[in-house]
């Protein structure tokens, strides 16, 4: 299972990342119109924007949104009950098996926290239906390079050094080429992987580092006694604020869309 997140902040703080997926949906959509009666899993749901979206949709549909984790799962539930369209599930994953298989797998912003795709992607072809279609982004090849530089320098600061010792960064920012690679791999075809760039800027060194402690921080933040999570915060966004101010993160998102090979 995945860290635990803040789920009450990153409902209010996930504006970026509910954009893009509604733009991810818009232009799929666009391409391959959905009947409004298909079946779909949300996969990483979070607290449910996303899939909100999603499920407008589909009016007819039914959708499984999964999580790791138990406060995003907890915010799903409160967010669509009473729908009869929706379950929500706590899954991790790399561990996903359904009863029924889906016409669609949509995600985002969540597979780059999970490092061994190819696993990922065995799981998630086998959830789909033959000719099921899998469309997800998420951090891709040179995604938030300012900050990873940020944090690696504070990292290294005398006072957090020795926090930090062993550490091994869990995430993965894949580029095309390879998730093309993974994906047939495990079965998929009609395969398009495709980065693209979404400078995301704040208002302030503290809008951002409200962010970061939220949604980007995380797993840094775990290795510190609690008194150093805010000066550690405060020091990386500094630095992003220090190349551009108000500051701007160099976000890249890694699309893929492809489909499920009939057998
Ligand atoms: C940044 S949030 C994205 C949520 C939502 N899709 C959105 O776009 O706002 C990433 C989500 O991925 C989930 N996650 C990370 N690793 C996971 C895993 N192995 N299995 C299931 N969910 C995972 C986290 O718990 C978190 O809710």
């Amino acid at each position: 299972m995945t860290l635990e997140w803040d789920a009450a902040e990153y409902e209010v703080l996930s504006g970026p990342q509910t954009g893009w997926g509604l733009n991810l949906l818009g232009r799929v959509l666009e391409d391959r119109p959905l009947g409004g009666d298909e079946s779909a899993i949300d996969a990483g749901c979070g607290t449910g924007r996303v899939t909100e979206m999603l499920l407008e949709r589909l009016p007819r549909g039914s959708v499984l949104a999964v999580d790791a984790s138990g406060a995003m799962i907890e915010a799903a539930r409160r967010r669509f009950a009473g729908d009869g369209r929706v379950r929500v599930e706590r899954v991790d994953l790399l561990q996903l098996e359904v009863e029924e298989p889906v016409d669609l797998i949509f995600s985002t912003a969540t597979f780059h926290w999970i490092k061994d795709h190819e696993k990922l992607f065995g799981r998630l072809a086998r959830a789909l239906k033959p000719g099921g279609w899998l469309v997800a982004q998420c951090g891709g090849a040179g995604n938030i390079s300012r900050v990873t530089r940020a944090t690696e320098e504070v990292m290294g600061e005398e006072r957090f050094r020795d926090r930090f010792v062993g550490w091994e960064d869990t995430k993965e920012f894949a580029d095309p080429g390879t998730t093309r690679a993974r994906l047939e791999a495990a079965g998929f075809g009609e395969i398009q992987t495709w980065l693209h760039e979404e400078p995301t800027r704040f208002g302030s060194v503290e809008d951002l580092a409200r962010y970061l402690k939220t949604v980007v921080l995380r797993l840094h933040l775990e290795r510190l006694p609690e008194a150093d999570q805010e000066p550690f915060t405060q020091a990386v966004a500094a630095r992003v604020a220090a190349v551009e101010d108000p500051p701007v993160m160099d976000y890249v998102r890694l699309n893929m869309i492809a489909t499920r090979g009939r057998e």
